[in-house]
């Protein structure tokens, strides 16, 4: 008979019938004891650092509690969205302090239904219809942008700041036009924008602020003299979860907000465009499911399957919600590291600033960096700068898209003169696609690497 030894109190397991005598709650807890220790074997191990080793800009932290999760939730088998995800979109709204997250399958996504759910006409004369214009930045991420052109709303684009790397406030009133219904930019790398002149902006005019907080999960801004999360300020927010962000769950992202209505266009957007608000398997809820009248439809038409909006589905999984779960228990640590290690390397880099400029947190913010941003000043090459680090070991990464109007999917539009407008000229933009980089500060790092980064970069640039 095949045996082999168990990893827990030296017990002999039988291959052919493992669970003999077991009910599944305990067959399920001694899988989970396995995997625990499996993980605690396999990942994790702490090596030291070793001069010239590889750092990469970002990678998962996790422990045994992660991957137990996930095969906790696999042996359930739910597999779509079930009682993990209602967890951690409770868990992920009472530590951001929002009344409303919805899981979704990427932070992409969650633009995507950030900003079609302001399209929805539930929301009135506030509705923005194709032929509208969005405030935006074109120094960052496409996906902040893509949901508009797909749309049909035009990108407006103004500069940004250096060293913030963020929206222009100055140039919000010659962005300005009678179509503008929203403002939507990220919080670049961590750093807040301004988000109390944006926000006056958007309450005078009575635009829509979407607070793309992919990149800022855990930064704080001070307004009106409350301290509140990034994400919370605007209508809606939206994170990331892909592996090198703040948080993982493979791949995944939230939408949040505090107003219902919104909520309400949120989930229907999420959810194939539904009107009807029952979970993946319920039926019923509201128990008026076979006597209400809408659109067209006969009188009590099955609300399960009555559509209020032109919808995706964009849920994510069972298993990446179990993962974030647990994630979500150790994120106050992983901030706080990321907050350590961004000061340990400035001051590594304050003797270079004659070379680079160095990152300047937005005012009335506490940042939860993503990353470190660097500039090179005039007659500093950042190719060779860039070269040098990464031959060194240490991984670089371009500020995304540097300029994003200069990339070949806007080639057809800047072709044809139509499809977006740009406020005066982009000179940081430009400056930041031309000699901007940046390297990580993740909470797997060890002091001794952020030393070695520092001591890299500044070889780099002395000469
Ligand atoms: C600012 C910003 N927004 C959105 C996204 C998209 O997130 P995802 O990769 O989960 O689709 C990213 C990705 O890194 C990002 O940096």
């Amino acid at each position: 008979m095949e045996q082999w030894q168990g990893a827990m109190e030296g017990m002999v397991i039988r291959m052919d019938n493992l669970f003999e005598n077991m009910t599944e709650q305990q067959a399920r807890e001694q899988i989970l004891k396995l995997v625990e220790e499996y993980c605690n074997t396999y990942h994790n191990q702490k090596k030291e650092f070793v001069r010239g080793q590889r750092i990469p800009y970002a990678s998962r932290v996790y422990d045994s509690r992660e991957m137990t999760n996930l095969v906790d939730s696999a042996l359930e088998f739910w597999l779509t969205s079930g009682r993990y995800t209602a967890q951690f979109e409770k868990a992920f709204a009472d530590y951001l302090g929002v009344k409303f997250c919805s899981l979704v399958n990427s932070g992409s996504s969650a633009n995507l239904i950030a900003f079609m759910a302001l399209t929805s006409p539930l929301l009135g004369e506030r509705q923005v219809r194709p032929g509208d214009e969005m405030i935006t930045v074109a120094a960052g991420f496409p996906t902040t942008v893509t949901p508009a052109i797909q749309y049909g709303v035009v990108p407006v684009f103004v500069d940004v700041t250096i060293p913030q790397y963020n929206l222009d406030v100055t140039q919000l009133e010659a962005a300005l036009s009678p179509k503008t219904k929203l403002v939507m930019a990220a919080h670049t790398l961590g750093n807040p924008f301004d988000l109390g002149e944006v926000k006056k902006f958007c309450d005078k005019h009575g635009l829509w602020l979407i607070e793309d907080n992919c990149d800022a999960l855990g930064s704080k801004y001070v307004i009106d003299g409350k301290e509140k999360f990034t994400g919370t300020i605007g209508d809606v927010g939206t994170s990331s979860f892909y592996p090198p962000h703040h948080m993982t769950m493979g791949e995944g992202g939230a939408v949040y907000t505090n107003n219902p209505l919104l909520h309400k266009c949120i989930r229907s957007f999420r959810d194939w465009g539904r009107d009807c608000i029952c979970a993946s398997g319920q039926d019923n809820l509201c128990g008026h499911r076979f006597d209400r009248q809408f659109g067209k439809l006969p009188l009590g038409y099955d609300h399960k399957y009555v559509y209020s909006h032109f919808g995706y589905n964009l849920k994510a999984t069972d298993m990446q919600a179990a993962i974030g779960c647990a994630q979500i228990e150790k994120f106050p640590s992983f901030v706080e590291r990321r907050r350590q290690n961004f000061e340990r390397l400035y001051k590594g880099l304050e003797n270079v600033q004659k070379k680079l400029i160095l990152p300047v947190p937005c005012e009335n913010s506490v940042p939860s960096w993503f990353g470190f941003l660097l500039t090179c000043r005039e007659g500093v090459e950042r190719k060779r700068v860039v070269e040098y680090v990464e031959d060194h070991g240490v991984q670089t990464r371009m500020l995304f898209a540097g300029n994003l109007t200069k990339h070949p999917c806007f080639d057809q539009m800047r072709a044809e003169g139509n499809g977006y407008r740009i406020v005066g000229e982009l000179v940081n933009t430009d400056r930041i696609m031309n000699d901007t980089f940046w390297v990580g500060v993740y909470p797997g790092m060890t002091d001794e690497m952020i030393d070695y980064m520092a001591e890299v970069i500044t070889d780099a640039v002395r000469s």
